[in-house]
């Protein structure tokens, strides 16, 4: 045991992360895991890391980082993923450079939509971490075409994929995340927000010349987690190129965000309120917390009583999915000879499993023309490979604040199962701003069924909940998903059902 008098509240927050997926099988997810790493490393007093604000690359210049695209968007074309149900739209996949002399690449897969892919938008999917793959979470197990079977090798279809209302790609990013490498080693040590936003930037204008036919389309950027950074220091980037070009090089129109790390602060204190008020925790216990646990960002040591309170917490969150605190966990970690019946209303609770096996595949990553220069590490949800974080702001909402004043369209969801980014977090965080409303709280339906409750704040930020969906909202409630991701393409409000 570690001596509790330096106990960081960053170091209670990780054990308290590990100790509830410890205690779980194995591998059933890895996404907050890696948060909790970097919560841990942010809250400690000696942190390297540099959490000011966000500023946006500088001195990029298109003529310098986009390279010659011709033919190769033919390359990238999949003609056939193994084991994959006949379907009627085109996928792609491939690798895009991001900067030439480090060798540096990033695997992207897109999707096109079922049908009108000339007039639909271009969305944007990233998942967060920092360190977690697209592919395995948005592309494999929330808003993408397929799923994987329990054989773990065929696919199956998802009902809800979110092509049906748009052209979707999933990046794997930074470099070290998946599919996506860099012949520097030395760029894995080096990652961090602001590297992240400028080659995920250069990532889009080389697409785009790759896929001419989408330059001008209107493009929307959505994520979940940590991409609550990723996707508005993306957009920021953006404007400003747009600004600095004083022409429009991407047409971005809007972002999309879920259980997303927004402001340390707020999303920290909101998942212990969120353990209390959803009767995991008992109520001393937070309240303990809250009376000897300091939040300020670089508190290094923790009062017994807040030590104490935070074991207490750890033991009552044991054999608790904290992604989804009413979901089954996965039993049984063996791939089964013969798929097994899925439902098409939520998923298997060990599709991370079933999905790393097929990514692991040297048929599926040929097919989708993935490992090229055959890496020496396996394919992981989550980087193994990636060990340092430079950069990660404590708070993003000055960026929001610049949407507003840019007319970008802004949502908000929360799955409010979730306990890791929970809805409090999402509402304190949004409190924050102090936004007047425009309209007040309302249900919204889905099919006659209530799928979640929304508000909207003047400069049309608009946030949502999805009930009864985990920290993977599209995983645990597509329908109300593609519902919620269709009214955000098109701008409709989601309808306003009010007393
Ligand atoms: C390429 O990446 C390296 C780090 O690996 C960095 O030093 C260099 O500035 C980058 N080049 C460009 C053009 O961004
Ligand atoms: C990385 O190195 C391999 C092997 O030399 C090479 O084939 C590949 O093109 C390089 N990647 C990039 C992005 O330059
Ligand atoms: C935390 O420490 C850093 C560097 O030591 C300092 O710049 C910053 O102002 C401190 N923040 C707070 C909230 O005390
Ligand atoms: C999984 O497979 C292993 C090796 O075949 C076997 O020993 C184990 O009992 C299986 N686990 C379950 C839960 O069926
Ligand atoms: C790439 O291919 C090599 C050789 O087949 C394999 O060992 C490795 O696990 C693969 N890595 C990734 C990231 O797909």
């Amino acid at each position: 045991m570690l001596p509790m008098e330096n106990t960081t509240l960053s170091a209670l927050l990780i054990s308290l992360l590990f100790l509830t997926f410890a205690s779980q099988i194995q591998a059933a997810n890895k996404q907050t895991q890696a948060l909790s790493l970097l919560y841990k490393a942010k809250w400690s007093g000696d942190s390297a890391i540099d959490t000011s604000h966000f500023e946006p690359p500088r001195h990029m210049n298109k003529a310098n980082i986009v390279l010659p695209q011709e033919g190769l968007k033919e390359n990238d074309k999949i003609n056939r993923l193994p084991g994959q149900p006949h379907v009627k739209f085109d996928q792609y996949g491939g690798y895009v450079t991001v900067n030439e002399s480090a060798g540096r690449a990033f695997y992207y897969y897109f999707v096109e939509a079922e049908e009108c892919k000339q007039s639909l938008p271009l969305l944007l999917w990233l998942n967060g971490g920092p360190g977690c793959s697209s592919l395995a979470y948005g592309a494999m197990q929330e808003l993408g075409p397929f799923r994987v079977n329990s054989n773990g090798k065929t696919l199956y279809r998802n009902k809800f994929a979110w092509n049906h209302v748009a052209n979707v790609l999933f990046l794997e990013s930074p470099a070290g995340v998946g599919f996506s490498y860099s012949n520097s080693s030395s760029d894995y040590a080096n990652c961090g927000d602001a590297s992240t936003a400028a080659d995920n930037y250069v990532f889009l204008l080389n697409w785009l010349e790759r896929f001419p036919e989408y330059k001008g389309r209107d493009f929307y950027i959505s994520g979940e987690s940590y991409a609550g950074h990723y996707v508005p220091q993306l957009a920021h980037t953006i404007l400003h190129y747009n600004k600095m070009a004083k022409k429009t090089l991407i047409n971005l129109k809007g972002i999309l965000i879920g259980n997303a790390v927004i402001n340390d602060a707020t999303d920290l204190i909101g998942m212990y309120d969120y353990f209390g008020s959803h009767a995991l925790v008992p109520d001393e216990t937070i309240d303990q917390i809250q009376k000897y646990c300091d939040f300020s960002r670089n508190a290094t040591t923790q009062p017994n009583e807040c030590n104490k309170a935070n074991d207490d917490a750890n033991g009552d969150l044991e054999n608790i999915d904290i992604y989804n605190i009413y979901a089954p966990s996965c039993r049984n970690e063996n791939l089964t000879s013969t798929p097994k019946r899925m439902s098409s209303s939520t998923i298997d609770p060990c599709s991370e499993i079933y999905t790393y096996a097929y990514m692991n595949r040297e048929d599926v990553q040929e097919a989708l023309h993935a490992n090229v220069t055959k890496l020496d590490h396996n394919w992981e949800p989550c980087s193994d490979i990636i060990n340092g974080w430079a950069d990660s702001p404590v708070t993003i909402t000055p960026l929001l604040t610049e949407f507003m004043e840019n007319n970008l369209r802004v949502w908000i969801f929360s799955g409010d199962t979730d306990a890791s980014v929970p809805v409090t977090s999402t509402k304190y965080s949004i409190s924050s701003m102090n936004l007047p409303v425009k309209t007040p709280w309302h249900r919204w339906l889905v099919e006659g069924e209530v799928a979640g409750f929304a508000q909207v704040y003047e400069g049309e930020i608009t946030f949502s909940t999805i009930r009864g969906a985990g920290h993977q909202v599209p995983s645990y409630k597509p329908k109300g998903a593609l519902a919620l991701v269709s009214h955000f393409l098109t701008g409709n409000p989601l309808n306003d059902f009010r007393r």
